[in-house]
């Protein structure tokens, strides 16, 4: 080794550069130089003990617990998909446990996309309990107007003697949160019926899945205009009022771990990319708009086990069992666990947290 070195360093016009080379042999430790030698003996000894293991093991499993299985295919069942969700219950008596004050939304309002139903009607309610007025933003904006009445209705029943005024608004609003003139027409309808807004959750997406060779292309554009497109749109629509009202905000993208790890065995090529793209959509913002005082982060929630996911699950119960078996904690979570997380991220207590990825996941991506 050395004397190759040397040999190459004959060729070098400049006495200063062999120098340098001496100096260098002299001065670096031993395993410096060692890897130009063993590594190929390594990868030798490497290559002979990898080829015994495959003699020795049946290898018939190989890969089968990391593998997509293109027989599941379950196409999103959108508005034909029932029941409705029910809201959190069993929460009666009053609120007056300590929490700390920067938790509290009071005096703000909020929007929630696609908050009529699953995770995002848990959201909203979480929203409520914490003070917010709540706008919740959903295609089917007649389940959104009956959740809107039952959210107020349950906060009274929980809040005995509460001060009318400060009962919660909450309103409903249709928007296609993929089509521009309709994201614009719930804005401007939800600041005239609260007069501002402080604070977005997109939860309107779906999931479906096909083998990415045969998913129908249209679906895909449906799929990515809703998760993506969605929140694109709802995200600069609420920091274009923030920014007009000089005015403070954050902002709750709801992304997934598939945003981060592709789940088995289902295949769903174009959910997994649509959010990466809202997590990055996040934390791109999250700079962009932290001169203004915006905040934008992402909750990515594990298996939640809501009326399509347990739909989903009924059809096709051999899932359950291999989903539960890669989550940490053997369990899908429920949606009530994503609302601290939202409390929490959209409230002051968050006040130095932005560009954020939130898992909530049970574990499933430590893994
Ligand atoms: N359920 C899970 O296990 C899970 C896990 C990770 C991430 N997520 C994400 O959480 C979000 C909510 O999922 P969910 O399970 O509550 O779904 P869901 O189908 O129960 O609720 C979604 C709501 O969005 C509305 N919506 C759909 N398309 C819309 C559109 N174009 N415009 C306005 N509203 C629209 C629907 O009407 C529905 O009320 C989605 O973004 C989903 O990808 C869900």
């Amino acid at each position: 080794m050395s004397s190759i070195l040397l040999r190459s360093s004959r060729n070098i016009a400049s006495l200063d550069a062999r120098v340098c080379i001496r100096t260098a042999l002299i001065s670096k430790p031993a395993y410096a130089i060692r890897p130009i030698t063993c590594s190929t003996k390594l990868y030798k000894e490497d290559k002979r003990i990898h080829e015994k293991m495959i003699e020795d093991h049946d290898h018939s499993h190989a890969g089968s617990f990391s593998r997509t299985d293109n027989t599941v295919s379950i196409e999103y069942p959108g508005e034909d998909l029932e029941p409705a969700s029910l809201a959190i219950q069993g929460r009666g008596g009053m609120h007056f446990k300590r929490t700390l004050p920067s938790f509290s939304l009071e005096d703000r309002v909020g929007i929630v996309t696609g908050g009529a139903r699953g995770l995002g009607l848990v959201m909203s309610q979480a929203l409520v309990i914490s003070g917010c007025d709540v706008a919740i933003v959903d295609l089917n904006k007649e389940e959104g107007e009956r959740q809107a009445k039952e959210l107020m209705d349950h906060f009274s029943s929980e809040n005995p003697g509460a001060d009318p005024a400060k009962i919660p608004k909450v309103t409903a609003h249709y928007a296609d949160v993929s089509d521009p003139d309709s994201v614009n027409a719930s804005i401007a309808e939800i600041i005239q019926d609260h007069g501002k807004i402080d604070h977005l959750v997109t939860s309107a997406g779906f999931t479906e899945n096909f083998d990415a060779i045969a998913y129908p292309f249209d679906r895909v554009k449906k799929l990515w205009g809703v998760n993506v497109d969605g929140t694109y749109l709802f995200a600069t629509g609420v920091a274009r009022h923030l920014m007009e009202r000089n005015a403070k905000g954050s902002i709750v993208m709801i992304g997934s771990m598939s945003g981060a790890v592709v789940n088995v065995p289902q295949p769903q090529a174009p959910y997994n990319a649509a959010k990466a793209a809202v997590r990055h959509l996040a934390a791109s913002l999250a700079v962009e708009w932290a001169h203004a005082g915006i905040r934008v982060n992402v909750i990515s929630p594990g298996y939640m086990l809501t009326a399509l996911t347990k739909k989903i699950l009924d059809d096709n119960p051999d899932l359950y069992k291999h989903w539960t078996s890669l989550i940490p904690q053997g369990k899908m979570g429920q949606p009530e666990d994503l609302m601290g997380a939202v409390t929490y991220l959209l409230s002051d207590a968050a006040g130095y947290v932005t560009g954020a990825d939130l898992r909530v996941d049970g574990g499933y991506t430590v893994t």
